[in-house]
């Protein structure tokens, strides 16, 4: 099948910010050759995080998810790419990070499953979806 030219929303969640590894994520985000479209920093209300969330809801860890990403800042970047989907949760890796390969970005900063300092869009419908959740499409360049 032919690489796709697709959309993808990358977070970078409360303990990535709060560590100190804005820098680290953009660079590797540049490096893997993704193009930056979009980026804001925010702070989740928690009706934007329930709603953009909302596949989740009723599992048990959702309560304990709408905390933490509403905890603190966040930064959203809306990517670009060939294959950018799949592309980028091979950067970010297993939800896990005690599963994740080495060298991803949550082997790398992620200290658990529930604070696994990224999320990327998880299919390309979803990758339009959140990105348009967020941005205005005059928002990006
Ligand atoms: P994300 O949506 O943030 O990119 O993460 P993901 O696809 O790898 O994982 P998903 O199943 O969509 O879960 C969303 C987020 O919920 C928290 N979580 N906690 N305690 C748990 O078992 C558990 N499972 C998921 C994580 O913050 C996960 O990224
Ligand atoms: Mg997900």
């Amino acid at each position: 099948m032919e690489n796709m030219f697709e959309r993808t929303l990358l977070i970078i969640k409360p303990d990535g910010v709060g560590k100190g590894h804005i820098g680290d994520i953009i660079r590797r985000i540049e490096q893997e050759g993704f193009i930056i479209r979009g980026m804001r920093m925010v702070r989740l209300s928690r009706d934007q995080a329930a709603d953009f969330y909302a596949v989740h809801r009723g599992k048990p860890f959702y309560e304990g998810l709408l905390n933490y990403v509403t905890s603190g800042r966040v930064v959203l970047m809306a990517l670009e790419g060939e294959d950018a989907v799949s592309r980028l949760r091979r950067v970010i890796g297993a939800t896990d990070p005690a599963q994740a390969d080495p060298g991803t970005l949550r082997k790398l900063y992620a200290e658990n499953i529930e604070r696994n300092a990224v999320h990327g869009s998880d299919s390309p419908e979803n990758g339009v979806r959140e990105v348009a959740f967020f941005f205005k499409e005059e928002e990006l360049c």
